[in-house]
């Protein structure tokens, strides 16, 4: 039987290489489109090195409609798209609102309006438990009500997600929104994980960074929240399990079993670890010291958020297979190989 084609947008980025090699295990072909403003071609390397797979890679600004239209006319054959592309600062987001918006707006209206032209039956969303805002509810499930995203990245997705829900209503194409929660870890290979162009701002390629001395230091951003300790609280799930669920979701939607026009599933692994607790899962997993200080509050952090992930493990069959501990264990090796290779050079 013919393989199904993927377009992974986004695809050279952390989430979206560890998608490929999945998507690869499982039996697709994919084609993989970047711009490589947050990430660079070495994943293309080492997605070869897992899967003997070389796929095609199309270097292309998805809010570039005309050049991006090649990709679709070059494979008129595509099933479906996961859409990864886009800027994921909050606090990049927050000094640059206009970037975010067009960035990130921009990339997804051509990509939906390239699902209606080539009739794509079926469209994955990257989207983010930035969505619900700085909720009192947790654990969050997909009923908790949105409120206000404390910040344009949040913005980005919330106004992306309603223009899936609009631009496919009565379409052939059908979508699933995932809510992410805080995506961490590398591949168990050592070969894939997150390597950003700017200095990370996500917590734990902030720690590795630190601990290998590639920052002098790390900052806790706030520590008179009300939680346990006065420091945030989030839900880390494993990039791989992370990656999986795309796979399982896909199926899901190529398998005709969803009804709806657009779904939503939560992505967590349903537990909130402050970033102390982090910072100690680290130093306990790795025996490394890590040295930090008190910081104050960074705009655009919510207090505090975890997951229900219970319709992804009931529809999709998917449930996280991981903990802090592998997080804490695969981001040091791949910190650790990213370091050494950069010394090599
Ligand atoms: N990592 C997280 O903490 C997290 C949490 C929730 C949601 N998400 C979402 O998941 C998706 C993937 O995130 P990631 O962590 O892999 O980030 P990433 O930065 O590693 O990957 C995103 C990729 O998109 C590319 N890109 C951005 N704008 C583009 C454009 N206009 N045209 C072509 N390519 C473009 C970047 O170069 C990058 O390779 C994003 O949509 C992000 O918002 C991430």
């Amino acid at each position: 039987m013919k393989k199904k084609k993927i377009l992974v947008t986004g695809g050279t980025g952390y989430i979206g290489s560890h998608t490929i090699v999945e998507l690869i295990e499982a039996g697709y072909d994919v084609v993989c489109a970047d711009n490589c403003i947050n990430s660079d071609e070495s994943s293309l390397q080492g997605i070869h090195e897992l899967t003997g797979v070389k796929i095609p890679f199309y270097r292309v600004d998805l809010c570039d409609r005309e050049h991006s239209e090649c990709i679709f006319t070059d494979h008129p054959d595509l099933s479906g798209i996961i859409h990864f592309a886009a800027l994921k600062a909050v606090g990049e987001s927050v000094e640059k609102p206009v970037l975010y918006f067009r960035n990130n707006l921009n990339s997804l209206l051509n990509m939906l309006e390239m699902c209606l032209k080539y009739n794509i039956s079926s469209f994955i969303f990257s989207s983010s438990c930035t969505v619900y805002g700085d909720t009192e509810t947790c654990p969050v499930d997909e009923q908790t009500p949105l409120k206000e995203a404390a910040s344009p990245y949040g913005r980005t997705k919330q106004m992306g997600e309603e223009m899936i829900c609009d631009c496919l209503a009565n379409s052939k194409t059908q979508s699933i929104l995932l809510r992410y929660f805080n995506p961490a870890g590398a591949h168990a290979s050592g070969l894939l994980g997150e390597s950003p162009m700017n200095a990370p701002q996500n917590l734990v390629p902030a720690i590795t960074e630190a601990a290998i001395g590639k920052r002098q230091e790390l900052t806790v951003f706030g520590t008179d929240y009300p939680t346990r300790d006065g420091s945030c609280v989030r839900d880390y799930i494993h990039v791989s399990d992370l990656a999986r669920a795309h796979v399982l979701a896909l199926n899901y939607l190529l398998s005709g079993k969803q009804a709806e026009a657009v779904d939503i599933y939560n992505l967590g692994i349903g537990q909130g670890l402050s970033v102390l607790e982090i910072i100690q899962a680290f130093e306990q997993v790795t025996g490394v010291k890590l040295p930090y200080r008190m910081g104050d509050r960074r705009p655009g952090d919510v207090v505090a958020i975890y997951s229900d992930y219970s319709k992804a493990s009931k529809n999709l069959k998917w449930k996280p297979n991981f903990g802090v501990e592998d997080i804490m264990r695969t981001a040091w090796t791949w910190e650790q190989n990213r370091s050494m290779k950069t010394k090599s050079y």
